[in-house]
């Protein structure tokens, strides 16, 4: 568990389901991201905990602490295809929009990220019109790496989700 002023970052639970279900069914937040039913968020929700249990760290649960609220997640995967190094993400509810806990759970993984793994570098990808989740990268310090931008392979050629753009911070000296 990793505790900032306002979050709490945790491992999922299986009542946080519903809330990672909401969120699948807000518009704002799926804008940039494939559509997912009941089906489909119970399996993401699985394959979060499974990264979990084999890595002992995932996408976690961002928790307010004030009240205990299910804010979204954000945490970091191991390097997975297309990508050879780990990936930092995040997904916020949109009412948490706007105030600052996507950055401020961005900073507390990598800031554990160096201190528990060993990897160089981490890497954000994102559709290239999200312009908030670009912003996000550069407000934690992440850098543009144009030339490894990247159409992303999972999606159908025609999808216009699929032009991607690379993100990258390397370990702080
Ligand atoms: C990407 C996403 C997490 C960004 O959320 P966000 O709220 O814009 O980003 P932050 O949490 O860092 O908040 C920053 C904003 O809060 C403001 N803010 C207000 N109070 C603040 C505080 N106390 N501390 C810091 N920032 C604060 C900042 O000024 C900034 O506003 P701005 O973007 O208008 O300049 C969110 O849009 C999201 O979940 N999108 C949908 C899912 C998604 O696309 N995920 C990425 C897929 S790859």
């Amino acid at each position: 568990m990793i505790e900032t002023s306002r979050l709490i970052l945790r491992p999922w639970e299986d009542r946080d389901r519903d809330a990672a279900y909401a969120m699948t069914q807000d518009a704002a937040v799926m804008a940039y991201l494939p559509a997912l039913d009941r089906a489909g968020s119970d399996a993401m929700v699985d394959r979060i905990m499974a990264m979990q249990a084999e890595h002992g760290h995932t996408f976690w649960v961002m928790e307010r602490r004030q009240d205990g609220a299910m804010l979204g997640m954000c945490g970091f995967c191991p390097p997975r295809p297309p990508l050879a190094e780990y990936e930092i993400g995040w997904r916020l509810a949109s009412a948490a929009w706007g105030q600052g806990y996507g950055a401020e759970a961005a900073r507390a993984t990598l800031d554990w990220a160096w201190a528990h793994r060993d990897m160089a570098s981490i890497v954000a990808i994102t559709f290239r019109g999200n312009a908030k989740s670009r912003r996000l990268m550069e407000r934690i310090g992440m850098t543009h790496a144009p030339a490894e931008d990247f159409d992303h392979p999972a999606l159908p050629p025609d999808d216009p989700l699929r032009p991607h753009v690379l993100y990258r911070i390397h370990r702080p000296m």
